[in-house]
C-alpha cells in the first residue's frame, strides 16, 4: 500500500504522498500543500526540507555513512584520484581508462588563463581575502567563454566546462596565493598531473622549481576526494538556486564559493588553526576555551566541531586525521597544534554538553594542519576546499538543470513587519 501522510488544519484532513528514496529515506510531500489549505510551511535552516531529490551523493549523519554514487568515500579516498572522483560525481559513472585519458587530457589544454585575465590580479590588494578573488575570477570566466553560455548545455559541453574549470580554478586558486604573498605568476606545465602542477603554480619561483614529495600529493589527493561533495549543504544549496534561475554554470559556481566562505561552512578550517593557536598562546588551556563555548552568554563556539546532518563523528574527519599524522611524521614535522587538536577532541568527546548535543569533529577540524605542513597559509584553507567542492557544484548543477521538475528557487516567507501605514513627509517625523 502507498505511504501517505495526512495534515489536520481547523478539522479538516488534508492527504499528501509519502516519497521514499533509494536507501529508505522518507519524505512527505508537500508541493500541493498551498494549493489545497493556503498554508505554507516554515523550517528556519531548512533542517527538515528537501529542495530536490538527488543521485549524486547518499549521506546518512546517524550512522556516518557517505557515499558518491554509491561507493564509499573511503574507498575513494583509498584507491581513487580527484579527477577520477571528479568524472564520477560528474557523469555518475567511474570512467574507462580511455575516458578518464580524454578528461585528463582537457585539463592540461585547458589549464593557462586567458592573458587578459591576469590583470585582474595586479589590481586586487594582496591583503584582500583569497575567496574573493577566486570567486570574481571564476564568475569572470563566463566573459571569455560566450561561447559556452548555452541555457540547454549537452552532456558533452558540459563535461568540457566542468574540465575546463576545474582546471582553470586550480590555476586561479595557486595565483590568488601568488597573489596574496605579493610574488610573481608561475605558469602551469603540461607535463605535471592535476596535484603537482598546482604545488608548481604555488610554490616554484622563476629560478627554482619546487620539489614535490609524494606523501604531500598524497595527502592533498586525499582532501580533495574527501570535500568533493557533500549533498545539500550550504554552498551547493547556493549553487542550486542561483543555477534555477537559468544563470550560467560560471556565476552559479561563483555563488558557491562565497557561501563556502563563511566560518559556519568551509571557512571553518582556517578559524580551526587560529583558535588552535589561541589555545597555544593561552599555554594549552583547553578547558578555558570549552567552557567558553559552553556558556550561554557567549556566542564562542569550538571551530571545526558539530555539523547540521552529522550526529556521528564525521567519517571524513576520520580519515583527515589519520591523514595529518602520517604526513606530519613522513615529513618529520612536530606541530604542537597537532597536540593540541588531539587533546581538544579528546576532552571535547568526554565532555556532557558537546556528548548531549551529538557534537563531533568535522572535516575542517584536521585538514588544516595538513595543509599547514604542506605550507599554505591558512587564508588559503578555504580556497582549497573550494578546489576540492569543485566537482560536486558542476554535478549538482548539471543534475538540477537535467531535472525536468526543476522550477526558479523561491522561498516563501512568514511577514511579521508593520501593517499598512501612511507615508510622513520628512519635515512632520518626529525628532525633526
Ligand atoms: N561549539 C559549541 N557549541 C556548538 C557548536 C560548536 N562548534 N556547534 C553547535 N553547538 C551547539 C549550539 O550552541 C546549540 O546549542 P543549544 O542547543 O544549547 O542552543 C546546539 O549545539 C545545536 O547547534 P545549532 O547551531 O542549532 O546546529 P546547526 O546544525 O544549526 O549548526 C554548525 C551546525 C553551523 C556546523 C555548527 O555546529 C557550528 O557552528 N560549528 C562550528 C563551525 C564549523 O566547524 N563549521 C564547519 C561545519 S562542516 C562544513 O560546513 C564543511
Amino acid at each position: 500500500m502507498e505511504e501517505t501522510a495526512r495534515i489536520t488544519i481547523n478539522g479538516q484532513t488534508h492527504e499528501f504522498p509519502v516519497i521514499t528514496g533509494t536507501e529508505n529515506e522518507k519524505a512527505i510531500d508537500i508541493s500541493t500543500l498551498r494549493n489545497k489549505t493556503s498554508y505554507i510551511t516554515l523550517d528556519s535552516g531548512f533542517g527538515n526540507t528537501a529542495a530536490c531529490t538527488s543521485a549524486v551523493t547518499f549521506l546518512d549523519g546517524e550512522q556516518g555513512i557517505l557515499r558518491y554514487r554509491g561507493i564509499p568515500i573511503e574507498q575513494l579516498a583509498e584507491r581513487s584520484t580527484f579527477i577520477e572522483t571528479s568524472y564520477l560525481l560528474i557523469t555518475g559513472e567511474l570512467p574507462t581508462r580511455k575516458q578518464l585519458e580524454k578528461f585528463a587530457a582537457s585539463f592540461t589544454k585547458h589549464a593557462s588563463l586567458p592573458k587578459e585575465m591576469l590583470n585582474f590580479f595586479a589590481g586586487y590588494p594582496a591583503a584582500g581575502h583569497p575567496m574573493g578573488l577566486l570567486s570574481a575570477m571564476v564568475c569572470s570566466l563566463a566573459g571569455y567563454y560566450p561561447e559556452l553560455l548555452k541555457t540547454e548545455p549537452s552532456g558533452e559541453e558540459i563535461e568540457l566546462m566542468a574540465a575546463q574549470l576545474l582546471s582553470k580554478v586550480r590555476t586561479i586558486s595557486a595565483y590568488t596565493h601568488r597573489k596574496s604573498v605579493n610574488k610573481p605568476l608561475i605558469p602551469p606545465r603540461d607535463d605535471l598531473k592535476y596535484i603537482p602542477n598546482f604545488l608548481h603554480m604555488m610554490f616554484s619561483t622563476p629560478k627554482k622549481e619546487y620539489k614535490i614529495e609524494q606523501a604531500v600529493v598524497d595527502a592533498l589527493q586525499t582532501l580533495l576526494i574527501l570535500h568533493a561533495d557533500h549533498e545539500q549543504n550550504c554552498s551547493t544549496s547556493t549553487v542550486r538556486l542561483v543555477g534555477s534561475s537559468w544563470a550560467n554554470l560560471y556565476a552559479s559556481v561563483s555563488a558557491g564559493v562565497c557561501a563556502l566562505w563563511g566560518p559556519l561552512h568551509g571557512g571553518a578550517n582556517q578559524e580551526v588553526v587560529f583558535m588552535l593557536e589561541e589555545i597555544q598562546k593561552e599555554k594549552g588551556n583547553i578547558q578555558k576555551f570549552i567552557d567558553k563555548a559552553k556558556d550561554p552568554d557567549s556566542n564562542y563556539r569550538l571551530m571545526g566541531f558539530g555539523h547540521r546532518v552529522y550526529k556521528n563523528y564525521d567519517p571524513r574527519a576520520k580519515i583527515i586525521k589519520q591523514r595529518a599524522h602520517e604526513l606530519l611524521n613522513t615529513l618529520g614535522i612536530q606541530d604542537p597544534l597537532l597536540d593540541i587538536a588531539v587533546r581538544l577532541e579528546e576532552a571535547v568527546l568526554k565532555d556532557d554538553y558537546f556528548k548531549e548535543r551529538k557534537l563531533y569533529p568535522n572535516v575542517d577540524f584536521y585538514s588544516g594542519l595538513i595543509y599547514k605542513a604542506i605550507g599554505i597559509p591558512a587564508v588559503m584553507f578555504p580556497v582549497m576546499f573550494a578546489i576540492g567542492r569543485m566537482p560536486g557544484w558542476i554535478a549538482h548543477w548539471k543534475e538540477m538543470k537535467a531535472d525536468p521538475k526543476t522550477k526558479i528557487g523561491r522561498p516563501r516567507q512568514i511577514y511579521v513587519g508593520q501593517k499598512q501605514r501612511d507615508y510622513v513627509p520628512i519635515q512632520q517625523r518626529k525628532g525633526q
